[in-house]
């Protein structure tokens, strides 16, 4: 029996790798130095594609894809993908949420903990000799009693309400409806915002989030407040973060993702209350080795006529 023909646009982990080149055809969109030349050659003979939601799949690449069946990506967000016209197609598309949704969880807790009891400068103090110097660093704020708004409570959002639950805070969200949760619900941003000691951002991408988080939001979260993403960077207004940090408006910023990756604006990453880290609240070995799996179980399922793993919902 001939194998499945698919195109990779963005290569899985190794062993995935592995375990799709023994059962399918793959055609190597990645390393193709002329990508249009390739689309049109072997577009038409596939009927699935590997990818990552980074990675462009539009209307455009689509028209040259007239079999294909099944997109599946490695990654969660896939604000890349045009899903809109996968959609028209009848075609699905499978993200990797679950595979990350711990990984992300810890992330967000590491960044609240780390800004809040500013580990970064605390490391410094110790390292330079500052200690011995100048005595105690200065008395900081407990976490206990606390908070924590969380803009998304998905899979990953609730996740990390339970990471937060055992600290002792109170625990709100803001979602674009009230859900079956045992956290209180705001129907804006703005006003969890006031509400919250610390907000934590996990929406997806894209442009019905753009810039979600604004000075206002900032603002209303106030002086000794903190704001973490380990969303997309272009969920937040990074020029009216830059003001709100460097005046004072907000208190610190725990961050993952930015908008221009991997070099951050030198305004931001300057900043003394600001924790940087390198969108990877994802990389772990194993939580990249099960994203990975994901797109290999998926395809495996697709192709045995069982049903999917996952569905990416639209944002
Ligand atoms: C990145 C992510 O994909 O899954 C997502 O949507 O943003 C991350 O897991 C990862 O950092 C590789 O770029």
């Amino acid at each position: 029996m001939s194998k499945p023909d698919v195109l990779v646009i963005h290569p899985v982990r190794p062993n995935a790798m592995q375990q799709l080149e023994t059962t399918y055809t793959l055609h190597r969109y990645d390393l193709a130095p002329d990508k249009a030349a390739f689309l049109a050659e072997f577009g038409p003979k596939c009927v699935a594609i590997v990818t990552s939601g980074h990675c462009e799949l539009t209307h455009n690449h689509l028209a040259y894809l007239p079999n294909l069946e099944l997109v599946a990506c490695s990654t969660a967000g896939f604000e890349a993908i045009d899903l809109e016209a996968l959609t028209e197609r009848n075609i699905p598309l499978t993200n990797a949420s679950a595979a990350l949704c711990d990984d992300v969880a810890d992330t967000a807790l590491l960044l609240t903990l780390a800004s809040r009891r500013q580990l970064v400068a605390a490391h410094h103090y110790v390292a330079s000799g500052d200690w011995g110097r100048k005595g105690m660093y200065p008395l900081l704020s407990a976490t206990r009693g606390n908070k924590v708004g969380i803009v998304g409570i998905g899979m990953i959002g609730q996740a990390i309400a339970r990471r937060f639950t055992p600290l002792g805070v109170e625990i709100g969200y803001t979602a674009r409806s009230e859900k079956s949760v045992p956290y209180r619900y705001f129907s804006d941003v703005t006003s969890l915002a006031r509400w919250s000691d610390i907000l934590v951002v996990i929406v997806p991408g894209g442009p019905a989030t753009e810039g979600l988080i604004n000075f206002a939001v900032m603002a209303a979260l106030g002086p000794t407040g903190t704001l973490v993403n380990v969303s997309r960077g272009s969920v937040v207004d990074e020029a009216a973060l830059i003001e709100a940090l460097g005046g004072g408006c907000l208190g610190s910023a725990g961050l993952d993702v930015y908008q221009n990756e991997p070099n951050p604006a030198p305004a931001l990453i300057g900043l003394p209350n600001v924790t940087l880290y390198p969108h990877h609240a994802s990389g772990t070995v194993e939580t990249r080795d099960a994203m990975s799996q994901t797109v290999v179980d998926n395809l495996a399922a697709h192709f045995a006529g069982k049903p999917l793993l996952n569905r990416a919902k639209p944002s």
